[in-house]
């Protein structure tokens, strides 16, 4: 049975298109309300709750995540950079779970994986941290032996294996062997002691065979859920998307 977290980022970003500036004086009348959608996600069976508090709040805003905290009935499973300021963060709100993405401030969404290697110190100091409030981490990287096996040696529980470029290459001729990087990833990361999550990028169709990928303990999924939810509502897109993970 693979697990699902559903990242809410992208109702947020919806919100903050018209209420970045207003957002905390229309009170109730701004919408749509991210923790309202991870309630209802939670009832049409998300295992978990993904957010990314990015360090320019362009999306997810503090009160947000203070909000999940206190409201969710599975867990939070909050997404956050190596920074100092970000990981003093997570340790006053206390997630169940934390991802260490890297991040860049042009992007619209992350783009490649966490560099484990490059910044070896650092990532060490937020596992170390985190571990120590009993919070679980893990760490948001390409499916790279190097990064796997770094992530491993310095104690992370868990990697996400960053299912995008796999993602982009769907339709094209790159996509067998960005299937075969994942899950080749996934058995090194699994032989290491590694919880094995993967995410981004992953929709109802690629998900036939993202599914297929060994080991797979959880997939946090966003953009094709809340792009369904559109038309669906946010609980039938829930339920689509876990039937689909576990026919
Ligand atoms: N996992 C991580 C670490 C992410 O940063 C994101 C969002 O970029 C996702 C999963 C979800 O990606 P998507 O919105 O493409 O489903």
């Amino acid at each position: 049975m693979i697990l699902l977290g559903v990242n809410i980022d992208h109702g947020a970003t919806l919100r903050q298109a018209r209420y970045r500036d207003t957002g905390q004086a229309a009170g109730g009348a701004v919408e749509p309300d991210p923790v309202a959608l991870a309630e209802k996600a939670e009832r049409a069976g998300a295992d978990g709750i993904t957010a990314h508090l990015r360090e320019d709040r362009r999306h997810i805003q503090d009160r947000d995540v203070w909000r999940l905290r206190e409201s969710l009935s599975t867990r939070l499973n909050l997404e956050i950079a190596c920074t100092q300021a970000m990981v003093e963060f997570a340790l006053k709100l206390r997630p169940r779970s934390v991802c260490v993405v890297p991040e860049n401030r042009n992007e619209v969404t992350t783009e490649g994986g966490l560099d484990v290697v490059g910044g070896r110190d650092r990532v060490k100091a937020c596992i170390k941290a985190m571990a120590a409030e009993g919070i679980e981490s893990s760490l948001f990287i390409d499916p790279d032996e190097a990064q796997i096996e770094l992530s491993a040696k310095l104690g992370a529980p868990a990697v996400e294996l960053h299912t995008g470029a796999y993602a982009n290459a769907c339709g094209t001729p790159r996509r067998a062997q960005e299937f075969q990087r994942l899950r080749l990833g996934a058995v090194h990361a699994h032989n290491l002691g590694l919880k094995v999550n993967a995410g981004h990028g992953i929709n109802y169709v690629n998900i036939a065979e993202v599914r297929t990928l060994p080991h797979l303990h959880e997939l946090n999924i966003g953009h094709s859920i809340l792009s369904r939810a559109l038309f669906t509502g946010i609980e039938e897109a829930v339920r689509e998307m876990r039937a689909r993970m576990n026919p």
